[in-house]
This record gives structure tokens, C-alpha cells and sequence, in this order.
């Protein structure tokens, strides 16, 4: 172990500036617009896998954006960690309240990273630290220290749904085969205060359209007799929460989980600072369901939330019109056992059922997934538990995490076998939003942790 720490030492530049090469590929998988670079960043990808001393290194074909793959099977009666991760990032819209450009990725100070963090779309989502793996395997291999078998399986299209993923995993369920899977795609609670991801939301994503009149009206000659398709979707919207703050769906809550007493006091252990957190995004009062704290509400409660919602005049000025036509984007996180298709038809059936005569609604859904749960008595967690409590001297807090990780729920379908969520980013560093950062001593912590977890997997497993 001495001699990989220091060879991370060593090479920490180096680590650095690929990682920025890696950044400066806008590899945006939402917008066609990139497709190239997508194909580019897999290329980067596989190159610095082989460079690592990985072997068999492909570059996947889906129907979509490839999946890249490589390995290094050292001996078959060895465990085998399946690292997963995803290149591609979220578009970095709006530009205008970035700092710097989104893909010419800079290092500056901030308060909470006072050694610096990376400026850059995808520097904490995923690509800094999907890459730390690559830079600690590459270390483990320099150094003659892999513990284990490892295969990297790093995707391009989690930020739109992985929905080639499933297919994919079931087309190649021999050459994806391993004992667990390792992701760092998710939170720490604090650089002083460590914690594994136990759990992450599901989703249900849907799109709808309301549509009044067959085209847009003068609002003065028609307006007060025809409907405003904008005024409906806003009121229909409303309507889905009550005053609690509860979703108005029938049957929307039917399956959810009921978390014991016990489970909940645990969870509201963890530190958390409300008013920092308010103070942080400058709200005077959180908000949320009623009877339910701020951690709850984001790790163990459904949502339902309008992501975007568009229609008639946005230009220049004023224009007096009557829009034909209303539309929203709408999420709903989901905890575990609601199953997102179901919960889909149950919100295309109540959206239609309170729809006025006067319009007509279309809804049209969009990739979803399950919510997941991991043990935290499991080899596998307490390996990574170790690692952890080795490079902060600290013992990690098991903590459910509220995004969403389709493909967790997927690899222990599909290959049986449970993830470890070992993020190293902070939920302030801003992913999908304007400067998304990632902190260097986050970077770098990450690169030294994952060789005392593959150190204590192999270890432990044995
Ligand atoms: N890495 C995130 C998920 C995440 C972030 C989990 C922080 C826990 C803490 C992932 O890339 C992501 O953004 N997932 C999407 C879902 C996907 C289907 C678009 C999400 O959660 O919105
Ligand atoms: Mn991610
Ligand atoms: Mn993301």
C-alpha cells in the first residue's frame, strides 16, 4: 500500500491535467448537437483505460452512445469489482450564470474547497469521479498491488436514462459478471464527515401538453370565453399538491415504504444543519410534506416536481395572446417499492381525470426507474466502510441519498449482484446546475481511498 500512495503522490499532476483533458469534451448526451464528442470522450475513455493496464478494452456499441469497456483478470478464484461509471454529463444551460466556459475547466478557491476544486460540467458528475478509479487502478497496476479481478464498465447515457443499459447488461451478462458492483457517483455529507450512499430514489419522468383553442387567439377578442391552456396546466399542477403538502395522486403512496421509528431517528442523526442550508441557498423557510424533516423528505419521501413548464409569449415585451397550447416536464422521485411504470399510469390517468372539458391533455412518458436500497452489513460496504475510516480517520454514516441511479436497481436484476455507492463529491458542488466544481481534495481523496477498499474486498471476501 505504500508504494501505490506514493505513487498517487507522485503523480498527482499528471492525474490532475488528464482529468482536465477529459473535462474539456463537451460530451453532452442529451443534445445531438454532441454526438461527436460523445464518441470522442468514449475514445478518451478507453485510451486511458488501456494506459492504466487495463485489458480488453472495447468500445461498446448500444443503439445509443457506446459503453466503454476493459479489464484485468488476474486470477479467476479472486473476487471481481465491477466499477461503473458514466462519461457523459448533463447540457450546462444557462450559460449566462456560469463563471467560466462550462468544458474550459479552471481551478479556483471557494469556502468549503479553500484548496481549490475544478470548474467544469461533469468535473463532480461523473467524469472526476468515475476517473479516480482509473488513476487508483492505474496506481495498484504500477505498483504490482491489484488485490482483485476488475472490469470497468463506463456508460454515456445515465444523464438521459440508460435506457440501452438494461439490454446491454442482459446481452453480456457473462462478460459483466462479477461479485459486486463499486460506483462513486453520488455525496460525502462533509470533507470532515464521510458517508456512503444506502440508498437512491427512483424516477418516473413524464411530459405533458395541454391544448385549448387549435391556434393562438387575440387574448382581448377571445380571452374570458376560450381557455387559456397555460392558466388550466398552472391550476392543474397546483392541484397535485395539498396543503400538507402531500401528492393529490390516488394510490400515489400506496406502496411506499413505512420506515420504522427507530430507522427515522437514525437518519435525523446524521449532521445536518438546517439553517446553514437555508442560509446556503437563501431561503428564509424550507419546505416540504408535512411531518417530515428536511432529511426525510429527501431521502425516504416521494416527489412530485415541475422541472419545466413553457408555452405562449416569452420574447421581447408584451403580446396580448390566447395560447393554443400549455406544457410541462414533470418528475417524481420514488422510494422503494414504487414501481415507476406504475406510477406513471397513475399520474396519466389523474392527469386526465382532472382535465377540464375545455382543453384536451396529452402525456407522454420518459425514462424512469427504481428506487434501491444497498446493505450496510454486507462485505462489500464494510470493505468500503474501512477504506474510507483509513483515509479520513473517520467511520463513514450509512446515508440514503435522494437522487436517482436507475441502473443500481438493474445490476441486481439483471447480474444479481448489490452496488457500493462510495461517492467522494459534496451535494454544494453544484451538479447539473452552473459551476458544477469538484474539490481537488475530494479528487484526490477518492484516488487514495480505492485502494484500501479493493485491499480490504479481497481481504475480506476471501
Ligand atoms: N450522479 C447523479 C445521481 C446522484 C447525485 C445521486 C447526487 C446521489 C447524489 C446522476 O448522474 C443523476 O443525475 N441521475 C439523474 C437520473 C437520471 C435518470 C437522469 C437524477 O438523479 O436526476
Ligand atoms: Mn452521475
Ligand atoms: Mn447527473
Amino acid at each position: 500500500m505504500k508504494k501505490t500512495q506514493s505513487y498517487i503522490k507522485k503523480n498527482k499532476k499528471k492525474f490532475l491535467n488528464e482529468l482536465l483533458d477529459l473535462l474539456k469534451i463537451p460530451s453532452i448526451s442529451a443534445d445531438p448537437k454532441y454526438k461527436k464528442a460523445m464518441f470522442k470522450t468514449a475514445d478518451f475513455v478507453a485510451k486511458s483505460l488501456k494506459d492504466a493496464g487495463a485489458e480488453n478494452v472495447e468500445i461498446c456499441p448500444t443503439p445509443g452512445y457506446p459503453v466503454v469497456y476493459g479489464e484485468k483478470l488476474i486470477d479467476p478464484k479472486k473476487p471481481t469489482v465491477l466499477v461503473y461509471g458514466h462519461y457523459d454529463v448533463q447540457p450546462p444551460d444557462p450559460l449566462d450564470l456560469w463563471t467560466s466556459g462550462p468544458f474550459e475547466p479552471v481551478i479556483k478557491k471557494t469556502k468549503i474547497h479553500p484548496k481549490g476544486a475544478i470548474f467544469a460540467r461533469g468535473s463532480a458528475d461523473d467524469k472526476g469521479q468515475f476517473y479516480m478509479h482509473v488513476k487508483a487502478f492505474e496506481a495498484m497496476m504500477a505498483t504490482d498491488s491489484l488485490p482483485c479481478n476488475v472490469k470497468f464498465m463506463i456508460e454515456g447515457e445515465e444523464e438521459v436514462g440508460s435506457d440501452n443499459l438494461g439490454p446491454f447488461c442482459q446481452a453480456n451478462k457473462k462478460k459483466l459478471a462479477c461479485d459486486m458492483v463499486m460506483i462513486s457517483d453520488t455525496s460525502i455529507i462533509a470533507n470532515d464527515c464521510p458517508s456512503i450512499s444506502v440508498g437512491l430514489r427512483g424516477l418516473s419522468y413524464v411530459e405533458v401538453e395541454v391544448t385549448a383553442a387549435n391556434r393562438d387567439l387575440h387574448s382581448g377578442v377571445y380571452g374570458g370565453a376560450v381557455a387559456n391552456p397555460i392558466n388550466i396546466l398552472s391550476k392543474m399542477i397546483a392541484s397535485m399538491h395539498d396543503e400538507n403538502n402531500h401528492i393529490t395522486i390516488p394510490g400515489f403512496y400506496d406502496a411506499v415504504e413505512k420506515i420504522s421509528r427507530k430507522e427515522r431517528k437514525a437518519m435525523n442523526a446524521a449532521p445536518f444543519d438546517l439553517t446553514e442550508y437555508k442560509k446556503d441557498l437563501e431561503i428564509d423557510k424550507e419546505h416540504g410534506e408535512k411531518g417530515f424533516t428536511t432529511l426525510e423528505r429527501t431521502s425516504i419521501r416521494p416527489t412530485l416536481d415541475v422541472n419545466g413548464i413553457w408555452g405562449g409569449y416569452i420574447g421581447e415585451g408584451a403580446k396580448t395572446v390566447l395560447p393554443s397550447k400549455a406544457y410541462a416536464k414533470i418528475s417524481m422521485r420514488l422510494v422503494p417499492n414504487q414501481k415507476h411504470e406504475k406510477i406513471t399510469k397513475l399520474f396519466t390517468k389523474h392527469f386526465k381525470k382532472i382535465a377540464p372539458k375545455s382543453v384536451k391533455v396529452k402525456v407522454t412518458p420518459h425514462h424512469g426507474g427504481e428506487a434501491a436500497v444497498t446493505p450496510t452489513d454486507s462485505v462489500e460496504y464494510l470493505a468500503a466502510a474501512k477504506a474510507m475510516e483509513d483515509t479520513f480517520g473517520k467511520t463513514p454514516i450509512p446515508q440514503r441519498g435522494g437522487g436517482s441511479i436507475p441502473i443500481v436497481a438493474l445490476f441486481e436484476k439483471v447480474l444479481g449482484v448489490k452496488s457500493v455507492l462510495m461517492g467522494f463529491g459534496l451535494d454544494s458542488d453544484g451538479l447539473h446546475s452552473p459551476n458544477e466544481h469538484y474539490g481537488l481534495f475530494n479528487y484526490y481523496k477518492g484516488i487514495e481511498t480505492i485502494p484500501y477498499f479493493f485491499k480490504h474486498y479481497a481481504e475480506m471476501k476471501k
